[in-house]
């Protein structure tokens, strides 16, 4: 790209060796055979503030001829081509950063409206507002309070083709092509395909982050590990127990050969939107606890301590807990519960109140049951998660939950019940039911279960 850019390595990269040159960057050390000493002082100096590509050839010229400009060159363009250089500007204070070794910047030749991408986000980092298009493998970093303001300007598309009063024509062109390729600015029909319209800014953003396309830790880092202790495998109770209801075990040895075969739950299992006239009972719905998401063990870890359950979830950890809205069950008084899944109990944690009703008519609404019997609220203790995971956290807890709701859906029709998944729900209901912080613990999964219709 070429302009009045300030060239640095991107972060993490630092001269490991002089003779023979080793660079060390995020991706692994790269050796370069033959570089001289003016090359190695260029190359620590690009580690650190940066030169523009002009005073880099002049240095490498000086001190070891043209040879060594070539081959100064040569290193340059491998580094360009693994994503390890940064170009900067001091006025406006931006700078553009690769996040992995795809990200190809181009010469912006374009000369239309921009607007500000529908898919770019910043957040403060290390003192900068950093911009990112979750498509664009690069970020854009505004280092004070005037450049920072410039993004503001293109909330509405406008010509970027005039500098605005305190840039010169070549600053202001230099910012646009960091903007452009940093996919912050944006020729507005370029989100306009159909299949660009269907994705809205916070999933393309999740699915991004989510997914290992950028550099950086991600997975299991254990970065809490010495900080804060790991939240424990079992959720310490919610509130003062009172009265636990100790839930039927069923006889798993009996239900081997009452249960309908597998592959014809697999291929009988259907969503049943209509109940039996006699409600679901309470032992009805402890024996699909039990069958499905129970706690079978603790097991003692040097990191994090785990669990077993019947379905399977990401590191064992088993984030995910269960609270019954009851409104219909024989044998329980209508309320919020909490299953205790290591006691196979539940807690009463709300007696009727008008978050359970809201709750419920959220329940009828979605499904469109006129009287629901009872629902099960999957929460995820994310503290408990993320204390492990890095970046993935949420999506591992998402794919935990479709897991649980299988596992229920597949059990329920063992049990001739009932089951209906629901596709949304509110947080802000189960914190305000359970008084939980939602950092710690949030609800994330809904399921009906009630008696199946003759
Ligand atoms: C994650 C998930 C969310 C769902 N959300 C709803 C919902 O909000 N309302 C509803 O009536 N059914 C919901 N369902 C049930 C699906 O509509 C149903 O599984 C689908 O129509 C296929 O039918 P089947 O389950 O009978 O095979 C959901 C199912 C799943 C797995």
């Amino acid at each position: 790209m070429k302009g009045p850019y300030r060239l640095t390595l991107v972060p993490g990269t630092g001269v490991a060796r002089q003779d023979p040159f080793l660079l060390e960057t995020p991706d692994g050390e790269l050796a370069f055979d033959g570089a001289g000493p003016a090359v190695v002082g260029v190359f620590a100096r690009l580690c650190e503030r940066g030169m523009t590509a002009a005073a880099c050839a002049e240095e490498v010229l000086a001190g070891e001829g043209m040879s060594g400009l070539l081959r100064f060159e040569y290193f340059l363009l491998l580094l360009f081509e693994r994503g390890l250089i940064s170009w900067s500007l001091d006025h406006p204070a931006v700078s553009l950063t690769p996040e992995n070794a795809l990200f190809r910047p181009e010469e912006n030749v374009f000369s239309g409206p921009l607007c500000l991408s529908r898919f770019a986000y910043c957040r403060p980092e290390q003192g900068n507002l950093v911009w990112r298009n979750p498509l664009v493998p690069a970020s854009l970093a505004f280092h004070d309070a005037a450049s920072a303001a410039l993004p503001g300007e293109f909330a509405r598309p406008r010509s970027a083709d005039e500098a605005p009063k305190g840039y010169t024509a070549e600053e202001w062109t230099a910012f646009i092509g960091l903007a452009r390729n940093a996919g912050i600015l944006v020729d507005p029909s370029e989100e306009e395909d159909p299949h660009a319209r269907t994705w809205e800014a916070h999933d393309l953003i999740f699915h991004n982050q989510a997914r290992e396309s950028r550099r950086g830790d991600s997975g299991g880092t254990f970065r809490f590990k010495g900080v804060f202790p790991a939240p424990p495998a079992e959720k310490p109770p919610v509130s003062p127990i009172r009265d636990p209801i100790p839930l039927a075990r069923p006889d798993l040895a009996v239900a081997e050969y009452r249960d309908p075969p597998f592959p014809r739950v697999m291929e009988e299992r259907k969503t049943v939107r209509r109940y039996g006239a006699e409600p679901i009972s309470l032992d009805d719905l402890a024996h699909l606890l039990y069958r499905s998401a129970r706690s079978r063990c603790h097991i003692e870890q040097p990191h994090q301590d785990l669990l077993d359950r019947p379905y399977p979830g990401g590191g064992a950890i088993y984030e995910l807990e269960v609270y019954v809205a009851a409104k219909r069950v024989v044998g329980l008084a209508p309320g919020f519960y909490h299953y205790d899944a290591m006691e196979h109990r539940l807690c009463l944690l709300a007696e009727p109140n008008g978050s359970l009703q809201a709750l419920l008519q959220h329940f009828r609404d979605a499904t469109g049951i006129p009287e629901i019997q009872c629902g099960l609220v999957i929460s995820s203790r994310m503290s408990r998660l993320a204390w492990k995971y890095q970046r993935i956290a949420y999506s591992i807890t998402l794919k935990n939950a479709g897991v649980l709701l299988q596992t229920l859906y597949l059990n329920a029709h063992a049990l001739d019940l009932a089951p209906c998944g629901v596709g949304s729900g509110n947080p802000d209901l189960f914190a305000d039911l359970t008084g939980l912080n939602p950092f710690e613990e949030t609800s994330v999964a809904e399921f009906l279960v009630g008696s199946m219709p003759p």
